[in-house]
């Protein structure tokens, strides 16, 4: 089955990129935006000036692989990210792509992650596995391999398809692999076209306003969605296992808000009875009610460590940083004792915010640490503003922040 796995990435190279569009931008998501892997493998404690390994496993055409080398190179540290894809098409692509950005820091390797313990290359802090693992035959095997290449107090990056967000999808799946089995792709991929134009209304997949692969990323996307040869999805609950299995724990499902039933419910008496439930059971009830979940993203260590993995906000030494500009752009966005709306899929929420978000926000630099900013803040509110009275609100802040992932929390400004 690998070999017909291959065959398809060597056709159609995944997702499909131009090098030359490196010059225009950065690609930069989840999993291993660094800001993300600091806060949720290191604690926000990693220094990436020092020292630093990572494997992109099933590199694709180089998104992971290029954020991550881009992100370290830009903090200066010798940072090594070994690529391995079983496709020399996509291998190219991603190489291109390195080149166009002159990034040094990446050793590209053509081969099976199953194939890591024969290729003696050490141990890792970090490995992105973003959309592979479902498309193994045994994926729990392929997870376990991965986890035996982490360094103890390393951490992995995941991506792996819902089920329930891709409802309808396996339906087709079904149907195609019925009327074509080993044609070749240019009649699949046309009756694959001809099918999705005559679905009855009712077709789970036509139900299905969010899956859109198949109209953006052209053949290469219809042909992922609905003509793969081996594609599972996973459930909250199924993932956790899987991570389980493999000697590790989830200490960040992405993006959190997503994750949790409050973000959807306003009930009292529902909400009292979710409040006692476990992260993870709670996330899988959010996944139930929200439905829309396509993809899980997480991050997740060796179980031992979990409870020390992510980074808190109770630490004076901790820098607040945002993904995506200033503290002080943000805060002119808000209303005083406003909220934040996010809408994702379908879905809206909204987040009330404490009443001194806005003076926190234009403090926050990617410099100021949170003693930094509470001394600033104290010194033109007076003494009443003490240190737990500003943890107090920063956690609420952050709260809403982090869970709509815009906001990380990093002990080196460098990270
Ligand atoms: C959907 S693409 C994702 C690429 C990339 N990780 C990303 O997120 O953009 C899946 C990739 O996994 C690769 N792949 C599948 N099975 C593999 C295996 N056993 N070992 C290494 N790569 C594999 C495929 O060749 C393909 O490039």
């Amino acid at each position: 089955m690998i070999e017909q796995v291959r065959a398809q990435y060597e056709a159609y190279p995944y997702p499909p990129r131009d090098p030359r569009d490196e010059a225009k931008r950065l690609i930069e998501g989840s999993p291993s935006h660094l800001l993300e892997v600091n806060h949720y493998v290191f604690g926000g404690r990693r220094d990436f000036r020092q020292p630093f390994r990572a494997l992109v496993a099933g590199g694709g055409t180089g998104d992971g692989t290029i954020m991550l080398a881009q992100h370290l190179a830009d903090r200066g540290g010798p940072a090594e990210i070994v690529y391995l894809d079983i496709s020399t098409a996509a291998r190219a692509i991603a190489e291109a792509r390195a080149q166009q950005r002159r990034l040094t820091n990446i050793r590209f390797l053509s081969g099976s992650l199953l194939e890591l313990p024969a290729l003696g290359l050490g141990t890792f802090d970090y490995i992105d596995c973003c959309g592979v693992l479902h498309h193994l035959a045994d994926p729990a095997t392929g997870l376990a391999i991965l986890a035996e290449a982490l360094k103890d107090d390393g951490g992995i990056g995941l991506m792996v398809y819902g089920a329930l967000g891709r409802t309808g999808v396996y339906h087709l799946q079904a149907i195609l692999r019925a009327l074509v089995a080993d044609e070749p792709d240019a009649v699949r991929l046309d009756l694959a076209r001809r099918l999705l134009k005559q679905l009855p209304p009712t077709n789970w997949f036509a139900r299905n306003p969010f899956l859109q692969d198949h109209l953006k990323v052209g053949a290469a996307g219809l042909y992922d969605l609905l003509l793969h040869s081996q594609d599972r999805a996973y459930s909250v609950a199924e993932l956790a296992e899987l991570v389980a299995a493999a000697g590790l724990a989830i200490t960040g499902l992405i993006e959190p808000w997503r994750y949790e039933p409050a973000s959807y419910l306003s009930d009292g008496a529902l909400l009292k009875r979710i409040a006692p439930l476990d992260r993870i059971a709670r996330a899988a009830l959010a996944e139930r009610l929200a439905g829309n979940l396509k993809v899980h993203i997480c991050y997740a260590v060796k179980a031992a460590r979990a409870a020390t993995a992510v980074a808190q906000p109770q630490d004076p030494a901790m820098v607040p940083v945002l993904r995506e500009g200033s503290g002080t752009g943000t805060a002119g966005d808000l209303k005083p004792g406003g909220a934040l709306t996010v809408r994702a899929e379908g879905v809206e929420a909204r987040f009330a915010l404490p009443r001194r978000a806005g003076p926190i926000l234009t403090r926050i630099d990617g410099r100021r640490s949170l003693a930094d900013i509470h001394r600033d803040l104290a010194a033109s509110e007076g003494a009443r503003f003490d240190w737990p009275a500003f943890v107090e609100e920063f956690e609420r802040l952050f709260g809403v922040f982090s869970a709509v992932n815009k906001m990380f929390l990093s002990r080196d400004i460098n990270s």
